[in-house]
């Protein structure tokens, strides 16, 4: 698909970061950019801008900053699009969100407030618990597709953006399951034409993106890249998707304890997990339509890792559940409560409590950077289609449709920094390390 150690065309000129919604993540996100930008913060949680990348052999002691090691955009080179459906501009949205503190958001005042966000493609019937005003009008799905396409290009020209990715960071919308309309890129655009309600609003922006030569990561469990029309179109577009559903949390808990008890080959009974939530998703999520989505997303995960069907002594019939409260006092910081109940040799049953007094944006946003600045780098290389390697930052992960997804976070971060060794053109990295003995 892609030759070992092609060359890369080289980020030049602005990157365009549209994004979709413009909520607690996307102004932590946009917020924390500025600041680190200013020299007022560091770019904790990201990998693109912290980690490094081990090449050769142990003992050569080449362990390069990822960023050193393959091209990426440099986040001074980064601006940002939104759209939403308050009017307010990304200072005003950044304080109501309350996850940033505001004496740093007041010393950032004046690059936040000029980004205003572009009236949103929404409709009610997707996200009950939410209803705005700053909302695009038009007959048909199709039309609303083109007017984001017009948005996308005005603000490619306004900004001179040499390229562009789009990142949903949007509300999670009701479940919707696969449908024969989405089976080809004709059915698509056939019942966009005829307002079908397997249409929703996250798609219409995914196919816009498309359309316009932008690739599309996916930040909730909405399907919308997900399905067989939008594969075609970003094949056909040369153009790559990824998603679902940003991994933080209580999720990216599970896929690192996970993977540790079974390679100890530790049993499991069952996993409680308990969230309490007080923003806005938490609000949202209080819909069963929009929480069936979720909870769909975070229970796939043990099943997955756990492989029951190849280790049916240990992870036959174990319990899962999986709760999310709306309870406003906490806002962005959310508590999640897991009871693991393990068993060990001879079946004796052992227990483990996790609480973890998380911040849900403080972790999604240097998510939100790494796949805007992968995505790049995936657009420029001419990766098109799912991009499985970036399975790490998520808790659906898209892959292809004779796979299994892998949701094990430290297979995830291998296959990722091996896909960026293979790009560059080093060796793989397989851990045998046998000629250190000989
Ligand atoms: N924060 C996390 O840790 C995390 C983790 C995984 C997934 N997510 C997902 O990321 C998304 C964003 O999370 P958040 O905490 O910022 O939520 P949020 O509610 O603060 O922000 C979402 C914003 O999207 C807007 N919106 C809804 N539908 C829209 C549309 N059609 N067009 C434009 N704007 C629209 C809402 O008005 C809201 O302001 C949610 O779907 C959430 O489930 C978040």
């Amino acid at each position: 698909m892609f030759e070992k150690g092609a060359p890369i065309a080289d980020p030049k000129g602005k990157l365009g970061v549209l994004l979709v919604g413009m909520g607690a993540v996307t102004t932590t996100f946009i917020a924390g950019v500025e600041a680190i930008r200013k020299g007022l913060a560091k770019p904790i949680g990201s990998l693109t801008q912290m980690g490094t990348i081990r090449l050769g052999k142990r003992t050569d002691g080449r362990s390069p900053l990822i960023k050193d090691f393959i091209p990426l955009a440099d986040i001074d080179d980064l601006v940002f699009g939104t759209w939403e459906i308050f009017e307010e501009n990304a200072y005003e949205a950044a304080m109501h969100a309350g996850v940033i503190e505001k004496e740093l958001l007041v010393q950032l005042k004046s690059q936040l407030s000029k980004i205003k966000p572009m009236p949103a493609v929404f409709d009610q019937d997707y996200v009950k618990r939410l209803s705005g005003t700053h909302v695009k009008k038009g007959k048909t799905k199709m039309d609303l597709a083109e007017q984001l396409m017009e948005d996308i290009a005005a603000f490619k020209k306004k900004n001179r953006c040499s390229r562009m990715v789009m990142v949903w960071c949007a509300s999670t919308e009701v479940f919707i399951k696969p449908h024969p309309v989405h089976k080809t890129l004709a059915t698509f655009e056939k019942a966009m034409r005829e307002n079908h309600k397997a249409i929703a609003p996250s798609m219409i922006y995914a196919y816009a993106a498309l359309k316009s030569g932008v690739g599309f990561a996916n930040g909730a469990p909405n399907l919308t890249v997900d399905i067989p029309a939008m594969i075609e179109l970003a094949e056909k577009q040369n153009l790559p998707i990824c998603g679902k559903d940003f991994k933080t949390g209580q999720t990216m808990m599970k896929t690192i304890i996970a993977p540790g008890l079974k390679a100890r080959m530790l049993g499991l009974h069952g996993w409680y997990s308990t969230n309490i939530l007080g923003n806005r998703d938490g609000e949202v999520l209080d819909d069963p339509g929009s929480f069936k989505t979720k909870e769909e997303s975070k229970l796939s995960v043990l099943e997955y890792i756990l492989q029951p069907h190849v280790y049916p002594e240990l992870y036959t019939d174990f319990s899962h559940l999986v709760r999310i409260n709306y309870y406003p006092p906490r806002g962005d910081n959310k508590e999640g409560w897991d009871n693991i109940d393990i068993f060990g040799w001879l079946g004796y049953p052992m227990q483990i409590k996790i609480d973890f007094l998380c911040r849900d944006s403080i972790l999604a946003a240097p998510i939100v950077l790494d796949l805007a600045l992968f995505m790049d780098l995936a657009q420029r290389v001419g990766m098109r289609g799912i991009q499985e390697w970036l399975s790490f930052y998520f808790k659906s992960p898209m892959c292809a449709p004779q796979l299994y997804p892998e949701h094990d976070l430290f297979i995830q971060l291998m296959k990722l920094k091996n896909t960026l060794r293979h790009l560059r053109g080093e060796e793989l990295i397989t851990h045998l390390g046998l000629e250190y003995y000989d």
